[in-house]
């Protein structure tokens, strides 16, 4: 008999792991994982730094976050969203997004619930559905366009559904969901009495005239979403691990009971660089946005060359690319060939899709283009001499 219990027994190494790991051993150009490999801003760093040697910080922060962040996260959530969120019962700061996911799914769902997961997904949220007991119901994403087919997203409905988790702009895709899309997912929320969990860490990252629609702004929402996000991609700092949860004072209980016993509180001198950070003038969200405008370019450049299909992403900071042109093979296979042969790294699909639908996702695999320009520039050598595997 094993060690582990049977609620992890299905639980695999993350891809990130096991990626990572190949990558250095084969001296890859890492495009795999969402990792910025540039610092974060070093004013946001130094607020951090201030709050480390000001003799107030280096001892447990209030549960929920500290005043200054749960604010900074309200007023934030007012600027953009126009969102009323009250700053004492309506945020909950936690270990980054993914302590939130888990905060959310184990606050809000009971066990024998159903939650609707749309494919690819990012990989915690099945592995939490499954901590809490619920059940995962998949509604796959359709290739070339990556949207969701009316009928079988209605059909994931049922009388057990609790809650739908949607990150939008989506990872791995690079989708904005339209205002239609939103609506028909709103509109069977409100049927069937399901709570929303709003995976936005990219929030900040949609390109060229792509708009990210807040689905809490639509009517009828605000009650019945929870909206998760994270420093690590507004601000390059994906080392620190500080998430927040905001919404409706009701729907946030739930979440802010869970997560006193999960971590209780999380990093206190990071909370207010956050604090800091959140505040920042609008420019701030302008230049972050041109800088992957740029980003993406250089990264298409480089895709250009290589036979890889692909078209430009609404948001995030990835590229999804089909590889069956020069390849013949699983993501998996495909991710160990370019690392090994080519001498890049990317992500393959597999694990962002249930058994069920990994065939829609059989020819993908994910670039990141969170790099330096050098590391993107890098980039279009190797990958040129995919072409020479292209099939007549
Ligand atoms: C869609 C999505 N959700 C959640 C996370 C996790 O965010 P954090 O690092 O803040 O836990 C990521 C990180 O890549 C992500 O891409």
């Amino acid at each position: 008999m094993p060690f582990y219990s049977r609620r992890v027994e299905t639980f695999g190494t993350t891809i990130f792991t096991e990626i990572n790991g190949l990558a250095q051993q084969y001296n890859a150009l890492n495009l795999g994982q969402g990792r910025p490999d540039f610092d974060t801003p070093p004013a946001i760093v130094e607020q951090v730094n201030a709050a480390l040697h000001d003799g107030q910080h280096n001892q447990y922060a209030p549960g929920p976050g500290t005043a200054e962040l749960r604010h900074a996260v309200a007023e934030h959530a007012r600027r953009f969203y126009g969102l009323d969120i009250d700053p004492l019962q309506g945020v909950v700061v936690t270990s980054g997004a993914t302590e939130g996911l888990l905060a959310c799914i184990l606050g809000l769902v009971d066990p024998g619930d159903e939650v609707i997961v749309i494919e690819p997904f990012y990989d915690c949220y099945v592995p939490d559905i499954i901590m809490a007991g619920a059940t995962p119901v998949f509604v796959p994403l359709h290739p070339p366009t990556w949207t969701f087919d009316e009928a079988e997203l209605r059909a994931a409905f049922t009388a057990r559904t609790r809650a739908i988790i949607i990150n939008t702009p989506h990872n791995p895709t690079g989708r904005v969901f339209t205002r239609e899309e939103l609506t028909l997912i709103s509109e069977l929320c409100i049927e069937y009495d399901v709570t929303v969990i709003l995976d936005e860490v990219y929030e900040h990252l949609t390109l060229k005239d792509a708009h990210y629609l807040h689905i809490a702004t639509l009517p009828g929402m605000f009650k019945r979403t929870v909206a998760v996000s994270s420093s690590g991609k507004s601000f390059s700092a994906t080392g620190w691990k500080i998430g927040w949860v905001y919404g409706h004072p009701d729907v946030l209980d739930g979440v802010a009971r869970a997560h006193q016993f999960i971590t209780f509180a999380v990093h206190h001198p990071t909370q207010q660089g956050i604090a800091y950070a959140l505040n920042m003038p609008d420019s701030y969200y302008q230049q972050f946005r041109a800088m992957y405008e740029a980003k993406v370019q250089l990264l298409m450049r480089a895709l250009a060359g290589s036979g890889l299909k692909y078209s430009e992403p609404q948001g995030t900071y990835f590229i999804l690319t089909d590889f069956s042109r020069v390849f013949q093979g699983m993501p998996m296979e495909f991710a160990r060939f370019l690392i090994q042969q080519i001498g890049v790294a990317c992500i393959p699909l597999e694990t962002m899709y249930s058994a069920e639908h990994i065939h829609i996702g059989k020819d993908y695999v994910r670039f990141s283009f969170c790099k330096t320009d050098e590391a993107l520039l890098a980039a279009q050598e190797p990958l040129a001499k995919l072409a020479q595997h292209v099939r007549a």
